[in-house]
């Protein structure tokens, strides 16, 4: 595989035919039965996603270096890569003691949080990059409430203009080289802002489908480049059905 994080996923993505990152939500909290759920939903979905996603769903009843590695390892089995979802959001120590874990467990991609600020994203995206790793940074959350931050209207310390906070955050992912950048499918016209700006040298990743109310085709439509996944498959009665119609569809439009 490819050596670093966008190419690995872009090969994934071409080997699997899928623009699929399945978010491996363990949605109850059944301790016993975590390491199953992960491993049994890989081995079913794998030929219709390209990554998947970890969340705190799994991060906290799996043993980390033991049980999580082993859930990895079998995503990369199959050739998917696997992005660990913390939204980091804390200062620079602790988020290079939290990364340096995430790589040593084998994860190829993390989140973080872009109110780190400029200097703590540059700080841990140079960490990802010195791994071959890649850092995808919030730009936009999917949720209801996200414009209560993302949204808001801030004065931009480089210009004076009255700009959105994710616009800021915008500018510090282009200048930084950020591997990806997430913004939910359930603002299309930001993708759109942000695919006009950074198409080709940021990925874009959007969760929100379904559920959350996002729609997959109007976020393909407006150049997101993955969509991120979880109830809508899980939570079907034929994962690997509504996975396989997805997948199809999905990678149709964008291709
Ligand atoms: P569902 O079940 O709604 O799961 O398809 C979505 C997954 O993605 C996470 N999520 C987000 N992660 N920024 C993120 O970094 C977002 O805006 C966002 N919205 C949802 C969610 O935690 C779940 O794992």
């Amino acid at each position: 595989m490819s050596n670093n994080f966008p190419a690995r996923i872009k090969e994934s993505s071409n080997k699997h035919k899928s623009r699929i990152v399945l978010a491996l939500d363990l949605n109850y909290t059944d301790r016993d039965n975590a390491i199953i759920f992960a491993k049994n939903n890989i081995n079913l979905l794998k030929e219709y996603i390209c990554a998947v996603k970890i969340n705190f769903h799994l991060l906290l009843p799996l043993d980390f270096y033991s049980e999580v590695k082993e859930v990895i390892d079998l995503a990369h089995s199959y050739d998917l890569q696997a992005i660990a979802d913390l939204k980091l959001n804390d200062i620079g120590n602790t988020n290079e003691i939290a990364l340096s874990h995430l790589w040593l467990g084998g994860f190829d991609a993390a989140t973080v949080s872009s109110f780190i600020g400029f200097d703590g994203l540059r700080d841990a995206i140079s960490n990802a990059h010195e791994k071959n790793n890649g850092i995808i940074s919030l730009l936009y959350m999917s949720h209801k409430s996200a414009a209560d931050t993302y949204g808001l209207k801030i004065i931009d310390p480089k210009s004076g203009k009255t700009i959105h906070m994710y616009e800021l955050f915008l500018n510090w992912v282009e200048e930084l080289n950020a591997d990806g950048i997430i913004v939910g499918a359930t603002v299309p016209e930001v993708i759109k802002q942000c695919s006009d700006r950074i198409k080709n040298s940021v990925l874009i990743f959007s969760p929100g489908i379904g559920r959350q109310g996002g729609d997959a085709r109007n976020a393909l439509a407006n150049g997101s480049d993955y969509l991120i996944i979880g109830r809508s498959i899980l939570e079907s009665n034929e994962p690997d059905k509504e996975a396989a119609k997805l997948r199809e569809f999905t990678w149709k439009i964008a291709s």
